[in-house]
């Protein structure tokens, strides 16, 4: 069996697509298995910078298939964009693009009730605004509109009125908000666009399951990230799915026994995008620093991004809760000019070291990290493609991490170009 999976162990925006568009070269199928057009996946090839929403970073490698997983939320109108440009630049999706008829869809409504919750809130979490929460709400709320829905058009014409309905009265009489959507448009919309995508859509599960038994390599996508995740996240600061590797079983229809090796993605810092709490966020010159060099905007929105040190105990969480076999490290490049590079080592709360990462909002807005301080190295390091060539202190950073996490460090990037990594491991 050869299925891998990379998940992100941070608050997201690690670089996924950057490493998934490297492995794809030796995978055969590179699976999305949670979450929709939030994420934003960017992928450089000789200058040219591609993101990625719902199609996996796989995408642009003519020979490899990719799968649209159950467990994703699909904007059709957006997925249609998507294939449109990656066809325009001539890379042609037939025969190998699956899209799960287990996905759910996400309607205009969805996306008003996702800016009318934002706007209502005290706290707001600060979400892309795609509409993700409501849609992931309707489908455990049993009134989710499948893309399998859309074949039988009585179902759909009668779910969809139902569904508008009910989020017109919400919108109007809890959020005082002026609903802008309309049943006709949406009905005559979906279903146009629908026939443009109707080809791609499948049972994936069995798919994928077939596939998985005749051997080939499967890699797993993960978009947002552990600490992002509905269950094991900064709840209520995080985003509606399963976005660690406890999502690949639900979202791409698989047995845990089949998810064989998993690998987290770490930056050599930390970033967050919207609101929560981010304990080792530095909202100095520093965390400017990281953010001009880092070029640290969202893919999606264009939000600039906070940043802040490397939280190892929040990735050593991220690394139990996955199991992770090894750590990708990323962004290693822009810590090049720096001095010292702090290393969150633990957190106290109210003046005591504590042993977990706290599960709750109120205990990890008020923990305190703990730093070590390392030597900065201060060379370019972009460029370099073996570990051994890496200045001494850049190594003795790679080996703390792997001494604190226990875990080896399989690749490191340097660069947002495909060739600008160091591979110390066949990851399959
Ligand atoms: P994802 O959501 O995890 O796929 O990550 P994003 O694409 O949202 O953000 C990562 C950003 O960092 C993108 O702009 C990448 O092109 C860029 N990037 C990825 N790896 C590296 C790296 O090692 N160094 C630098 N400087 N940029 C990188
Ligand atoms: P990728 O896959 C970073 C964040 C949002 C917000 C919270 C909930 O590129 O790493 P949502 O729209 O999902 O309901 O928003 O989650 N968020 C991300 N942050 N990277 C992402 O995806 C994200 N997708 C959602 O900023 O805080
Ligand atoms: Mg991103």
């Amino acid at each position: 069996m050869s299925t891998v999976a990379v998940i992100g162990t941070q608050w997201g925006d690690e670089g996924k697509g950057k490493v998934v568009d490297i492995l794809s070269e030796s995978a055969d199928y590179i699976v999305r298995f949670q979450g929709g057009n939030n994420a934003g996946h960017t992928v450089v090839i000789d200058g040219s910078k591609y993101v990625f929403h719902l199609l996996p970073s796989g995408i642009l490698h003519d020979d490899k298939r990719c799968i649209l997983g159950n467990g994703m939320v699909i904007d059709l109108e957006a997925l249609s964009n998507e294939v449109d440009f990656v066809e325009k630049i001539g890379k042609g999706v037939d025969g190998r693009l699956f899209i799960s008829e287990r996905a759910h869809l996400i309607f205009p409504y969805h996306k008003e009730l996702d800016a009318a919750a934002e706007r209502r809130k005290g706290t707001s979490i600060g979400t892309t605004l795609k509409g993700i929460g409501p849609a992931y709400r309707d489908k455990a709320g049993r009134v989710g509109i499948r893309v399998a829905d859309l074949e039988d058009i009585e179902t759909f014409r009668h779910r969809l009125k139902e569904n508008v309905e009910e989020k017109r009265l919400i919108l109007k009489h809890v959020y005082g908000w002026e609903p802008d959507f309309d049943f006709e448009r949406i009905f005559t919309s979906t279903l146009r666009i629908y026939e443009r995508l109707r080809d791609y859509v499948c049972d994936t599960v069995s798919l994928l399951n077939r596939e998985i038994d005749a051997g080939r390599r499967i890699l797993f996508e993960g978009a947002q990230a552990t600490l992002l995740d509905i269950d094991v996240g900064t709840y209520p600061f995080v985003t509606s799915s399963n976005a660690s590797a406890l999502g690949i079983t639900t979202g791409a229809g698989v047995s845990p026994k089949k998810v064989k090796k998993i690998f987290g993605i770490s930056k050599a810092y930390t970033t967050r995008v919207g609101g929560g709490p981010f304990p080792t966020e530095l909202k100095d010159q520093m965390g400017e620093l990281l953010r001009a060099r880092g070029h640290e905007f969202g893919a999606t929105t264009g939000r600039p991004r906070r940043c802040g040190w490397l939280d190892l105990f929040a990735v050593r969480f991220s690394k139990e809760v996955n199991d992770l076999d090894g750590i990708i490290l990323t962004k290693l490049d822009v810590l090049d000019d720096f001095e010292k590079v702090n290393v969150c080592v633990g957190y106290t709360y109210e003046g005591e070291m504590i042993e977990s990462f706290p599960s709750t909002y109120s205990m990890l807005s008020r923990v305190k990290p703990v730093y070590e301080t390392l030597d900065g190295w201060r060379v370019k390091t972009t460029g370099i493609r073996s570990f051994d060539e890496l200045p001494a202190e850049a190594k003795r950073f790679v080996e703390f991490i792997e001494d604190y996490l226990s875990i080896p460090v399989v690749m490191i990037s340097m660069g947002p170009q495909r060739d600008e990594i160091i591979v110390r491991e066949n990851l399959w």
